[in-house]
């Protein structure tokens, strides 16, 4: 192994560079041509594999020069050697025989570049312009690495507020039930004593009237328990949705028609209700943006995927639509999705309606479910 350190010209850090070379003539050309560049150099000569592998493992080489001839091996086999932690070193080849389209095989299996020793001159501007290259790429991987993990940390937080959200809606819907069922439960029995022990007409027309809005009230409040915690877990998928679907027409005098393909299936909680967020928000977002269209909910969980499906005539949206500020509904629902390993789609064109599609990929064995016995 022979080291030949030059002076520097600049106060900048010298860069390491290991030379795989087995002729020491060209060995020292290339050094007498660096050390007349800019930027200072170390340069390193090894000629064997075993000797490269050994100077690599020291860490402490920026770059890598090799002859494309050596003897039983060539300088793909010390490209293919390098592990992991070295796999990112500039490699660049300085031969004299290197032909054409050994050259391009080369570049296509990552080499970063390759000089004809005809054209040496050139090997401090290739070797500057591999190192510049290098420094973005390390830059590109870093920005990359960094917005992987903060997309990954808002993915974590919204699938956490979904929870809390949902946590807090099963404790609202809760109170509900114990507290303002249980009151109107006690409200009506005092009224049914009431008119036993009244014989008063116009006593007993208010007890009528005043059981009526207990009633009404008794029926406001299941539906806002169901609104809060849908009781799917109970009744199946399908139902849930014919039921928001009967509601949504009830507040709206639009028309849901729902499609239901489906074979025996098992839906854990969540798909349950991702699936039914999934069509409450896009009903919502219908009654909002596609007033007085008609639309169309299609269930199948055809080919082991359970894909709801809700469509709509009204407008449509611009691409834009989705990216507006303060605007999260859909941007839950394909988190949602992703929790539980699915995928949302929006699908618009202006004028030509709107269609949400879920799609989850059910792993589980199949059981037959309400539904499907139904
Ligand atoms: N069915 C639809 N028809 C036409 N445009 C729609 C439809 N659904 C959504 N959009 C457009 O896409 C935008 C984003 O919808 P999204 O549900 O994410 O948010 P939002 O409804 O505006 O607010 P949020 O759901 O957070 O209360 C809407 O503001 C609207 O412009
Ligand atoms: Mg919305």
């Amino acid at each position: 192994m022979i080291s030949v350190t030059f002076s520097a010209k600049s106060n900048a850090k010298a860069v390491n560079i290991l030379h795989l070379e087995d002729s020491l003539l060209d060995h020292q050309l290339a050094a007498r041509i660096l050390s007349k560049a800019e930027t200072p150099f170390n340069l390193v000569r090894v000629d064997t594999l075993p000797m490269f592998k050994k100077a690599m493992a020291e860490g402490k080489y920026q770059l890598i020069i090799a002859d494309y001839r050596l003897g039983d091996f060539t300088a793909i086999d010390a490209w293919n050697c390098l592990d992991d932690r070295h796999s990112d070193t500039p490699f660049v080849i300085l031969s004299g025989t290197i032909g054409e389209a050994a050259a391009v095989e080369a570049i296509h299996i990552g080499i970063s570049d390759y000089l004809h020793k005809d054209e040496i001159t050139a090997l401090p501007r290739i070797i500057q312009r591999t190192l510049d290259l290098q420094a973005i790429k390390a830059a590109k991987k870093k920005t990359d690495q960094e917005l992987a993990l903060s997309e990954q940390r808002i993915s974590e937080l919204a699938g956490h507020l979904q929870t809390a959200i949902e946590r807090e809606r099963a404790s609202i819907a809760r109170e509900v039930h114990d507290d303002i069922g249980g009151a109107l439960a006690a409200v009506r029995l005092d009224l049914g004593w009431l008119a036993r022990h009244t014989t008063d007409t116009r006593c007993l027309q208010h007890i009528a009237s005043a059981s009526d809005m207990i009633q009404h009230a008794a029926h406001a409040s299941q539906r806002i328990m169901k609104n809060l915690r849908p009781a799917i877990l109970d009744q199946g998928l399908v139902p849930s949705i014919q039921w928001l679907a009967r509601e949504f027409e009830r507040r709206t005098m639009c028309t849901v028609e729902v499609n239901a393909a489906t074979e025996a299936m098992t839906l854990t909680p969540d798909v349950m209700l991702t699936a039914y967020r999934t069509a409450q928000e896009a009903l919502t977002n219908a009654s909002k943006y596609a007033i007085d269209s008609n639309l169309r909910i299609d269930i199948s969980n055809l080919g082991g995927v359970l894909t709801i499906e809700i469509a709509d005539r009204g407008p449509g949206m611009e691409k834009a639509a989705l990216q507006k500020q303060n605007s999260y509904g859909l941007r839950g629902l394909a988190e949602r999705a992703k929790s539980v390993g699915g995928w949302l789609d929006v699908s618009s064109t202006p004028r030509n309606g709107t269609t949400i599609t879920l799609s989850v990929p059910l792993n589980g064995p199949a059981h037959p479910t309400e539904e499907s016995k139904s």
